[in-house]
């Protein structure tokens, strides 16, 4: 995490440089979706075609740290958070939690990741019940999950609405009585309501104004700091990732391309898609903004990946083996993991 300079607003405040031990492992993660067919093909008794949302994801996130994730729309982001969360049931692969193989939780072992692995929604209108107060909704929060004892359930609200920023006396009001910013720190007390480990945010601030993003970030990583949270933040606004990441996970077509230490990632990228990814985002440099493109080509169809590196289609470093072999994600020299045959060669790791 770093001060971009860029957004004055954004706190200074320097998050823990140290990750904690693997809370998250994500191994070998594919996710398809059946994609919708055509009467014609339905006739025609073609065999149903799939989107591949994530192929083979491997993905470590540690106790105590933010993870960025970033990559174009379509890439995977979301598929991967919910099926995090357990809200997708995944093809293949393997998520353990604190050591837990997550697909075979059952009883209390399952209400317990459920508890502690929280998603946090972009506008959590949808979740919190129209007619009960802000009071009422964190109070049932509590006792459900027995969080608190009968008689210390006002005082813990009280800290809620304190860790979130809202003055107490607003648990008194309804979910349309606030701003959409102000309904996110609802929705945010409400998860911390269960006492969680880690935070899924995808897109939480994308929708608010840039003010309001920029205090959203900061009382995440307020947040995080103070509660040693682990938070998963996915985002198109690469400042922000910047700002609050202590590590960021490139994804392209459903797969991760480079994981590297976020000021790593961004002063030096070693993957050619990352390299276009920053070098299409205004919002790292403003004088950028009139004269950037968006990476070049067409994104392929995750329907029918290309074969061997998923990015050859559009990478402007691409030789004949790129478009037969796929390269593995795999460490370079100074520890940051890329997916790319020329990154290896270049670290003297892989001939070509
Ligand atoms: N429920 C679904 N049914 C069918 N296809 C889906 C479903 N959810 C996602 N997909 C497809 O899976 C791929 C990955 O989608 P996903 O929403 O995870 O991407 P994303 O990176 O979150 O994109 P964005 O940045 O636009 O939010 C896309 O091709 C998408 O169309
Ligand atoms: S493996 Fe080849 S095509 Fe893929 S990113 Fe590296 S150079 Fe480009
Ligand atoms: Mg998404």
């Amino acid at each position: 995490m770093m001060d971009t300079g860029l957004l004055p607003v954004l706190s200074t405040e320097a998050a823990p440089s140290s990750p904690g031990a693997p809370l998250l492992v994500v191994e070998k993660l594919t996710k398809t979706f059946p994609r919708r067919q055509s009467l014609r093909s339905l006739i025609r008794g073609e065999p149903r075609k799939r989107v591949h949302a994530l192929s083979d994801v491997d993905l470590t996130i540690h106790r105590g740290e933010t993870l960025g994730i970033v990559g174009e729309s379509g890439c995977g982001k979301s598929t991967l958070a919910r099926c995090l969360v357990r809200l997708y049931r995944t093809d293949s692969g393997r998520i353990a939690y604190a050591g837990l193989d997550v697909g075979s939780l059952k009883g209390a072992d399952l209400r317990r990741f459920n508890r502690r692995v929280q998603m946090v929604f972009q506008d959590p209108y949808g979740s919190l019940n129209p007619r009960m107060t802000v009071r009422a909704t964190l109070a049932e929060a509590l006792s459900v999950h027995r969080m608190r004892p009968p008689r210390e359930i006002e005082g813990r609200i009280n800290e809620l609405m304190d860790l979130v920023h809202l003055p107490r006396g607003a648990a008194r009001r309804r979910p349309h009585e606030f701003s959409g910013g102000q309904r996110q720190r609802i929705g945010i007390a409400r998860a911390l309501a269960l006492e969680p480990d880690c935070l899924v945010a995808d897109e939480l601030v994308s929708a608010l104004d840039v003010s309001v993003q920029a205090q959203m970030v900061n009382l995440l990583l307020e947040l995080q700091q103070r509660l040693q949270l682990t938070v998963l933040f996915i985002a198109h606004d690469l400042r922000l990732v910047r700002h609050l990441s202590h590590r960021v996970a490139v994804m392209y077509l459903g797969r991760v391309v480079e994981l590297a230490e976020t000021e790593a990632l961004f002063n030096r990228p070693r993957h050619p898609y990352t390299q276009a990814l920053l070098k299409a985002a205004p919002e790292l440099d403003p004088r950028l903004r009139s004269t950037s493109d968006a990476v070049r080509g067409e994104l392929p169809s995750p329907v029918n990946p290309p074969p061997g590196c998923p990015f050859h289609t559009r990478c402007p470093d691409a030789i004949a083996l790129c478009m037969t072999v796929r390269p593995e994600l795999k460490p370079l020299l100074d520890g940051r993991l890329a997916a790319c045959h020329i990154a290896a060669a270049e670290d003297g790791l892989a001939a070509l």
